[in-house]
């Protein structure tokens, strides 16, 4: 009701409906709306569904035709009826239709309505299709009765596009032969494209499924298949195949296939697992690991939220062509190949890192998410949010030695401060209201949702331990199984298992998340150390910008703070309730303070000169003593507070001087982000060399290091870290031009061109020996790693060669790979706006790039279509660089140019691009020249390698 009273006519209702019962108040609200402007708006132009009508059940039969029409289309036809209640008397049934066609029933009409029991069903006086709110409209000439089921029956195509959403299809070539699957990609607002439905995710229902196949093939859906058999059908020779009821479940988590995969299969405590894939792909072994890590991930999960896995089966399925990364379909998981696939032979550490934290997400969602759904859509983050933390907790389960659960801070948590520390972020929970239309929907699913949701959550288990928050977090799922809930009813069993375990915490959880998730941004607390003064201020990556966006809060967050003096961790979390306060405990004259161990807390941390200077004499002297994870917060805190004008630049340099001494990967990759940040500044001016010397200087130990514990680079590291490490080494030495790497990544690459069939480059360093090689060497390199990119039967090996065909240094082939994306038999749709970022990633295909995207933009919109994830990534990606004043004109007539167009889901990028535009072109006049001599002074005539300018 917040929105009540903007307007008098609004007013009268909202007051009315104070006063009036439950029945009343929807009745007016399907009648007709007041707009803001006073006009009537219908119930058929508002995205939301009345509240009269609840669904029950679908039977649902779809049959996809896996080879084109005469017109040259590949369609779908299907039937379906929904059973649904009336909950308010009504004459109006407003049900999801999206670009479906109907066919016309005896009674003239798109649809059957029938009553359950005696009395007849109401009549039909007009229905009719509103494309803008995706509805069938059917008004009645009698009342549907409170409390009473009714039938909807209806005959229906549609196309079977390769657009990726709905019921859409995807084409591979196996042997020459090409193949065609169809399948489906509901979520959000799919479903209603594939047959008429109440798509919202509250209106649960349970679904019965009949997919009718050609013969030969098999058809998939959520539950167990229960009766498969070969008939006739319009003279067609075709397979029917029943599946088992669904569970009550929301529509979005649908999903129907149809394709001639096979599958590997196991049984794990009478849970059926079955990993689907292209027959090539399950032979050659591929599927092997997603299948070892399901069964330990399911038990995982069954012992974490103490409920057992909800259904019979659980299938996985790697597509060719997918948009996500993955779809948690309750039942039947859908992936990426990329995601799901794991070839022993030819993929990295980290492709199967990727593939056991992704594995790990969408199975949490079975219980998190699917058995217990939020209500609606304005709450994205909080699934997708805690998907994310548990990922991690699940994966380091099934691969215990990795150390996985502290990567958690590089990938999410310092990934998505640069994002929420700029005045164009926005709060993880949205009003309902505000979230209504499909494209509004997908905007969710950003950065924020996943990252932050996952860094606030680990934040939350942290401080009230892990076993309270797996205690009140059980309770909650087995409360609201097979139901929805709002967020504010997981805090409230949070907070009961925290009453229950005598847990003394000085605030209600609700109290302490909703500063968190109803505000944007998060706190820099700055400690002095010299007084024990302690506060928050809202941090800013531009200390220029104006907030304009109120908060219920005004910027002030309940901020747990985990701390150590001297190495000494403090047993208790310090609460910092207000924005400044005093802990006269933090006051130290020689011993060093360090706060937010281990990075639990979602905030940066600030000190005063005098504890940087003794944080960085440890460092310099015995960086070990500083927790392994803090280390690379102080490099991740110190770069982000310099930009923000908090400390100077050269200090925030200077904590990388102890890299030269430091193996760690963790450290090392947090600086090599921040140094990211001055490779895009700079390397297209005069601090370029220097700053590539002061990187040589450092990597060269760490690439002596790696030569050393590989044997001559003729082992794998044995940790999981040290192998990303590894990585990092090559990568740096050789793009600072140690000759030992560049012979040593052109030379394995020689040999691979020379027995194609045999390539000998450890799968951990293929990426970086691909991109090193390609960028030293001329067309022939490239036309190597382009045949064998169209060649890769391996999605992860496609992938390396896709991103290492955008390092050539050559100005033409860039060109060239650039206008390959505008043909989807080159590049595949799904990978466009990957292979666009990745050149322009590259410093001289940046610009390439940009002028690629303005002239292709109308094309790339209108055919990749809105509601995608990609386009965000396209604009942040080619104006990573913007720096200059011509850039940001650019940039303003681009969006002028295609204002009208309007931006989809890139509409937040684009305003995030200008914006950070602007303040590179500050940091540019503000640091260039400091920076410059600190560099030379590092790698002049006279290098004290651990002492401090
Ligand atoms: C249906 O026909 C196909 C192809 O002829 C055959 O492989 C399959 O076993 C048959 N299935 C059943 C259930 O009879
Ligand atoms: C913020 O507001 C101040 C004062 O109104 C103004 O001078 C400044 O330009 C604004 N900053 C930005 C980035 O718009
Ligand atoms: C911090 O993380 C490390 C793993 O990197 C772990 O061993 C240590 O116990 C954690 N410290 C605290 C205080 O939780
Ligand atoms: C090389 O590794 C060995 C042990 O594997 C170690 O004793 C030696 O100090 C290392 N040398 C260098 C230069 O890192
Ligand atoms: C690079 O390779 C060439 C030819 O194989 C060799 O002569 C040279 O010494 C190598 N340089 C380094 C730094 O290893
Ligand atoms: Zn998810």
């Amino acid at each position: 009701m917040g929105k009540c009273c903007r307007v008098s006519k609004l007013c009268v209702l909202c007051t009315l409906l104070a006063v009036a019962s439950v029945a009343t108040i929807v009745t007016l609200w399907t009648l007709a709306l007041v707009g803001d402007g006073g006009e009537v708006i219908e119930p058929w132009d508002r995205y939301r569904l009345p509240s009269a009508l609840v669904p029950h059940s679908y039977n649902v039969t779809l049959w996809p035709r896996l080879s084109p029409n005469p017109e040259n289309l590949y369609i779908f036809t299907g039937e379906s009826t929904v059973e649904f209640e009336c909950v308010t008397e009504t004459d109006l049934i407003l049900i999801h239709s999206n670009k479906l066609n109907y066919v016309l029933q005896n009674n003239d009409h798109m649809v059957q309505l029938t009553a359950a029991g005696e009395e007849p069903a109401p009549r039909i006086k007009n229905i009719w299709l509103q494309p803008t709110t995706q509805y069938m409209v059917i008004q009645l000439k009698e009342k549907l009765k409170a409390g009473r089921k009714y039938q909807l029956y209806s005959v229906f195509s549609g196309e079977l596009a390769d657009d990726l959403a709905g019921f859409y299809r995807s084409e591979y070539d196996e042997d020459g032969v090409k193949k065609v699957v169809a399948t489906s990609q509901m979520h959000p607002t799919h479903a209603r494209k594939t047959f008429p439905c109440f798509d919202e995710p509250a209106l649960k229902a349970v679904f019965n499924i009949v997919l009718i196949h050609p013969q030969g093939t098999v058809a998939l859906s959520n539950g167990k298949d229960i009766d498969v058999v070969n008939t006739t059908i319009d003279g067609v020779a075709v397979t029917q195949t029943r599946f088992e009821s669904t569970k009550k479940m929301s529509s979005y988590l649908l999903a129907v296939v149809v394709c001639d995969f096979t599958f590997i299969d196991a049984e794990e405590q009478g849970t059926l697992i079955r990993i689907w894939a292209r027959r090539k792909a399950i032979e050659s072994g591929q599927g092997n690991y997603a299948l070892n890590v399901t069964g330990p991930i399911l038990d995982f999960f069954q012992d974490y939220y103490n409920i057992s896995y909800p259904l019979n089966k659980s299938d996985q399925i790697a597509l060719p062509d997918f948009y996500f990364g993955a779809m948690e379909n309750w039942g039947l998981v859908t992936y990426r190949e990329t995601n799901l696939l794991y070839d022993p032979v030819g993929s990295s550490n980290g492709n199967k890192e990727t593939t056991v934290t992704i594995i790990a997400h969408e199975l949490a969602h079975m219980w998190f998410g699917n058995l217990v759904t939020l209500k609606w859509w304005n709450e994205v983050w909080l699934n997708e949010g805690f998907a994310s933390y548990v990922s991690y907790l699940g994966a380091d389960k099934a691969e215990p030695d990795w150390d996985v659960k502290d990567m958690i801070v590089l990938d999410d948590v310092h990934r998505v401060f640069a994002v929420d520390a700029l005045t164009s972020s926005h709060p993880l929970s949205s009003n309902e209201e505000d979230i209504l239309k499909p494209e509004q929907i997908s905007e969710q699913f950003d950065a924020i949702s996943y990252s932050k949701g996952a860094s606030v959550l680990r934040m939350l288990s942290d401080f009230l331990t892990e076993p309270v928050f797996v205690e009140g977090l059980s309770t909650y799922l087995t409360v609201f199984s097979y139901g929805n809930t709002v967020g504010s009813d997981l805090w409230h069993y949070l907070d009961l298992a925290v009453k229950k375990n005598n847990m003394s915490l000085p605030h209600r959880v609700g109290e302490v998340m909703n500063t968190w998730v109803l505000q944007m941004g998060f706190p820099v607390v700055t400690i002095d150390t010299a007084i024990g003064n302690v506060s928050q201020k809202h941090f800013l990556l531009d200390p220029e910008s104006n907030v304009t966006v109120k908060s219920p809060y005004k910027y002030k967050w309940l901020i747990p703070v985990r701390w150590m003096k001297a190495g000494v961790l403090q047993s208790d979390v310090w609460w910092l309730n207000e924005k400044t306060a005093v802990n006269l405990d933090m006051r130290s004259n020689g011993p060093w303070v360090l706060a937010n161990i281990n990075v639990t807390g979602y905030y940066r941390v600030n000190y005063d000169l005098g504890n940087w200077e003794r944080l960085l004499i440890q460092l310099d002297t015995e960086h070990k003593l500083i927790p392994l994870i803090n280390r690379a917060q102080i490099i991740d805190d110190a770069f982000n507070l310099a930009r923000a004008g908090l400390v100077s630049t050269t200090l925030a340099l200077r904590t990388t001087l102890f890299l030269s001494a430091e193996t760690e990967y963790i450290p090392w990759q947090s600086a090599l982000n921040n140094m990211h940040y001055y490779y895009l500044m700079l390397d297209r001016t005069e601090v370029y060399q220097p700053l590539q010397d002061y990187m040589k200087m450092l990597v060269t130990p760490l690439f002596l290091h790696f030569k050393n514990i590989t044997s001559e680079w003729t082992k794998v590291p044995h940790r999981h870290t040290d192998q990303y490490n590894q990585v990092n080494a090559i990568d740096k030495a050789c793009q600072t031009e140690v000759p030992e790497c560049l012979n040593l990544t052109s030379l394995w690459f020689k040999q691979w061109m020379n027995s194609p069939q045999h390539n000998m480059i450890d799968p951990n360093l293929r990426s970086v020996v691909y991109c090193s090689a390609i960028a030293t060497g001329a067309e022939p390199e490239w036309d190597f790693g382009w045949s064998q990119f169209k060649d890769a039967a391996v999605a992860s090996e496609a992938s390396k060669l896709m991103s290492a065909l955008a390092c050539t240094t050559k100005p033409e082939l860039l060109q060239r790979y650039l206008s390959l994306t505008l043909n989807s038999t080159m590049i595949r749709k799904q990978d466009a706006s990957s292979v666009i970022t990745a050149v322009a990633s590259n410093r001289l295909g940046q610009s390439l790039a940009w002028d690629f995207v303005r002239k292709q933009w109308q094309y790339m919109f209108t055919e990749y279509g809105v509601g995608s994830f990609s386009f965000a990534s396209i604009i942040s990606g080619v104006t990573a660089r913007f720096s200059t004043q011509t850039e940001l004109q650019q940039l303003k007539d681009f969006v002028k140019e295609h204002e009208a167009l309007g931006f989809g889901s890139a509409s937040l990028a684009v305003e995030q691009a200008l914006e950070r535009t602007e303040a590179n072109i500050k940091w540019l006049q503000q640091n260039q020249q400091q920076v410059l001599d600190w560099f030379t002074g590092q790698t002049g005539p006279h290098v004290v390698l651990m002492g401090s300018i």
